[in-house]
């Protein structure tokens, strides 16, 4: 005989028996990561990115809907997946998702081979373009448009100290060119400020970080001539996973957060398996909000 609830069970107890079983099937959500049908890779040239990451055709057409963490957006150039940071675009080499971390390399300084020259510092503050459209500003209502990446243990800097009049000889870069009474570069890592005090009259300072991994710490006088290719090697940063509170909301709900342009604004979606909800997927806590 079917199990049927009998008409003359108090309404409580149907109450609890839907709330029970909806707990359960929330728990569930968190237990498994949600399905990705409903937010598709996104891919540039061969590559594939998944959520939280996801890519824009180019800086200037944001698309209209977006299955990622705003704040974590690629774009696409010349089937290269590149991801901009301040004024800055730094090409993406590799994607962990198991520890959240991105693998960068500066394209301004790949571009210029074995002896690059480094011109800016890493800024961790989202693409000055994105945030040029002032719908996309509105959103991350938040000041400074911190990005969601920080440095890992991974990394380590090395603080170049360019054109300057005179320093330690063990440090100094040797394949650039000379200009004037200000011809002296250096290059330091974080173990070297003894030496780092010798430097004089520099007209600038760079810190740019590379992998700890692929500093010969064992012989760092090596590191005046071998420093190109610690810098084409790049870096890694990591991305949060403690997102704002809508967002969590979202995911704990089994969604996926994005966001959509609508006619007017730039607006908070949750992509739920089924549907795109404006808070997150369970119906039945957004009557209850209501009704509350
Ligand atoms: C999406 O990317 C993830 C991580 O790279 C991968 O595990 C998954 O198979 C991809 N899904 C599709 C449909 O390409
Ligand atoms: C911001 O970008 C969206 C999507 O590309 C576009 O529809 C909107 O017009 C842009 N807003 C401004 C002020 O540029
Ligand atoms: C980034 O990491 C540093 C430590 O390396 C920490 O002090 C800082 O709070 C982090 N910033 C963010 C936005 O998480
Ligand atoms: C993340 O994982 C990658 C690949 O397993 C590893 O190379 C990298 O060092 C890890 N980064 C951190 C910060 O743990
Ligand atoms: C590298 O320099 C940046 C900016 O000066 C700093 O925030 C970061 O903590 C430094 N990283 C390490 C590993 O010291
Ligand atoms: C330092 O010297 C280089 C090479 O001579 C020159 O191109 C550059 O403009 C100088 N930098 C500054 C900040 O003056
Ligand atoms: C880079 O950062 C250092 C200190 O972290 C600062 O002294 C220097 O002026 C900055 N350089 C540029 C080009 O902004
Ligand atoms: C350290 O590196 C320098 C420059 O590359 C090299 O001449 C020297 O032989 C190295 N010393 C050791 C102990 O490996
Ligand atoms: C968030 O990141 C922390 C540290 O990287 C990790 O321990 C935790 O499991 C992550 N949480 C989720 C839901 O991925």
């Amino acid at each position: 005989m079917p199990y049927r609830i009998p008409s003359s069970a108090p309404p409580l107890l149907i109450f609890l028996v839907f709330f029970l079983s909806l707990l359960i099937s929330t728990n569930a959500y968190l237990v498994n990561s949600p399905p990705t049908r409903y937010c598709p890779n996104s891919t540039c040239g061969t590559h594939s990115f998944a959520y939280p990451l996801s890519i824009a055709r180019n800086e200037f057409t944001i698309p209209s809907t977006f299955c990622g963490y705003p704040r974590l957006i690629l774009i696409c150039q010349d089937d290269t997946p590149i991801l901009p940071l301040g004024s800055y675009k730094y090409r993406v080499t590799n994607i962990h998702y198991h520890n959240q971390t991105i693998s960068l390399a500066d394209t301004d300084l790949h571009a210029a081979g074995t002896c690059p020259r480094p011109h800016h510092n890493l800024t961790l503050m989202m693409d000055t373009v994105f945030l040029s459209n002032t719908s996309f500003r509105f959103y991350l209502n938040d000041t400074p448009y911190q990005s969601y990446l920080n440095y890992t243990s991974s990394d380590t800097n090395l603080t170049f100290f360019l054109n300057c009049s005179d320093g330690p000889p063990e440090r100094r870069i040797t394949c650039y060119p000379g200009s004037g009474d200000k011809e002296y570069s250096y290059v330091f890592t974080e173990r070297d400020v003894s030496y780092m005090e010798r430097v004089q009259e520099c007209q600038d300072i760079v810190v740019v970080p590379v992998l700890d991994q692929d500093v010969n710490w064992g012989n760092l006088s090596a590191l005046s001539s071998d420093f190109g290719s610690l810098l084409n090697r790049g870096f890694q940063l990591g991305w949060s996973n403690d997102t704002d509170e809508t967002c969590d909301r979202c995911e704990l709900s089994g969604g996926r957060c994005g966001y959509q342009f609508t006619k007017t604004s730039l607006e908070f979606t949750c992509f739920c398996s089924n549907r795109r909800a404006d808070q997150h997927c369970d119906k039945w806590l957004a009557e209850s909000r209501n009704v509350c």
